[in-house]
């Protein structure tokens, strides 16, 4: 709306003689369902709409008078310095734009648009303002709805991954103490019940690592790498798992390239997406890991030939605690996510051909550390504020 006003008004002032476009933009103005206000080159209000009128102080108390002095909620506005951004508008002849600005007890967009004249020089101001309190309080209370149902989801999931070995412990504890108050209990009894504990200890503190990589997840601590070198490593480590479980593991070397990144990270990543694939292969069945340098991006694949993800699960795999698996942590899958984007990668899942899981794993050539997921997010959010400067 604002800025079919400015373009109106740019018009108006073109064709008008100087004496008759305040009241032509005040005609246009009342029919506008924003609040509007035009200053005269010396910042004193010549338009004042109804809308704004009634959000502020009557028309006839506005007009002749500095704006910012009739406007008590610029005045006050700890934000922004409203005097300045209106005199860079009249003495520049820029357009500012707000897009969200907190006024009083409302939200508005706000416009601050020059009026040139014919020979280019500027003549005032126009102040355009849409009231979208309503369309960000509806913003917000969805954002905060989906966040306590993230923490709440969050909450269920933790307390049940403690207390599995909680109940681990206290039971291995209890036989403990039975077997320390028999004289007659064996060493060796005694040794297998506190292995046991030490067990679930380790399962907790596996827990928490996890939870505080996946949450805080942040910048990785790159080092130059290969893909390929990370990869074999990963394959070395889970070959011992391949073989208990009939699934034959097989990896093609296609990456020359050197990378910076967190080996450790990274490794995590394709520890998990390999280990699913175990999992998920049927004995007899085959995962596949292989790397590849593409232009823009560094690969690789993980696939498998078991089931295969339904359609339903493929919205919810990465998040927290989503398992299928009994035993399943729901851990592996936002944690790797995590990891690769921390890099400014994405993790892709497929189908992949002749049945069964595709994992594909981006990671960019330049290792911009900026260029991750949450560093773009950011570099929006800084864009937003002074349009038009
Ligand atoms: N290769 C795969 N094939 C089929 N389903 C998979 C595969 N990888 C992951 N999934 C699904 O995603 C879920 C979440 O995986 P993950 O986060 O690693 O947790 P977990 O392995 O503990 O279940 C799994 O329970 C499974 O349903
Ligand atoms: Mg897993």
């Amino acid at each position: 709306m604002s800025r079919w006003f400015t373009l109106y008004t740019e018009v108006l002032v073109r064709v008008l003689p100087e004496g008759d476009y305040a009241l032509a933009l005040e005609q246009l103005s009342e029919a506008l369902p924003d609040a509007v206000a035009v200053v005269d080159r010396a910042g004193r209000v010549i338009v004042w709409n109804r809308a704004l009128a009634k959000a502020t102080v009557p028309r006839e108390e506005a007009l002749g008078r500095p704006l910012l002095e009739v406007f008590a909620a610029l005045r006050a506005d700890r934000n922004r310095d409203w005097g300045a951004a209106l005199d860079r508008v009249l003495r520049e002849g820029v357009a500012l734009e707000f897009p969200q600005v907190p006024l009083a007890d409302r939200v508005v967009r706000a416009v601050l648009t020059p009026l040139h004249e014919r020979g280019g020089a500027v003549l005032g101001a126009g102040l355009v303002l849409e009231d979208i309190t309503e369309r960000v309080r509806t913003e917000e209370r969805r954002v905060l709805r989906a966040r306590s149902e993230a923490v709440e989801a969050l909450g269920a999931g933790i307390a049940h991954e403690i207390r599995n070995p909680l109940n681990a412990l206290s039971l291995n504890l209890q036989l403990l103490r039975e077997r320390v108050a028999d004289p007659a209990a064996s060493r060796a009894d005694l040794l297998a019940k506190t292995d046991a504990m030490l067990a679930e200890m380790r399962r907790l503190d596996e827990l928490v690592t996890h939870l505080l990589e996946v949450s805080r997840g942040g910048p990785p601590s790159r080092e130059p790498v290969r893909l390929d070198d990370v990869a074999a490593a990963v394959v070395e480590r889970l070959r011992s798992t391949d073989t208990q479980a009939g699934v034959a593991l097989t990896f093609h070397r296609g990456s020359r390239r050197t990378l910076l990144l967190d080996p450790r990270r990274v490794d995590r990543a394709l520890h998990n997406l390999v280990r699913n694939a175990l999992e998920a292969a049927p004995r007899g069945g085959h995962v596949w890991l292989t790397t590849r340098d593409d232009p823009v991006s560094t690969v690789a694949v993980v696939d498998d030939d078991g089931p295969g993800i339904p359609a339903a699960d493929r919205a919810r795999m990465f998040e927290l605690f989503f398992t299928t698996k009994r035993g399943g942590h729901g851990l592996g899958l936002p944690l790797a996510r995590r990891a690769i984007q921390d890099h400014g990668g994405e993790i892709e899942v497929l189908e992949r051909p002749g049945g069964g899981a595709r994992f594909v794993v981006h990671l960019p050539i330049d290792a911009d550390p900026a260029a991750g997921a949450r560093g773009g997010a950011a570099a929006r959010d800084g864009g937003r504020s002074w349009h038009g400067s």
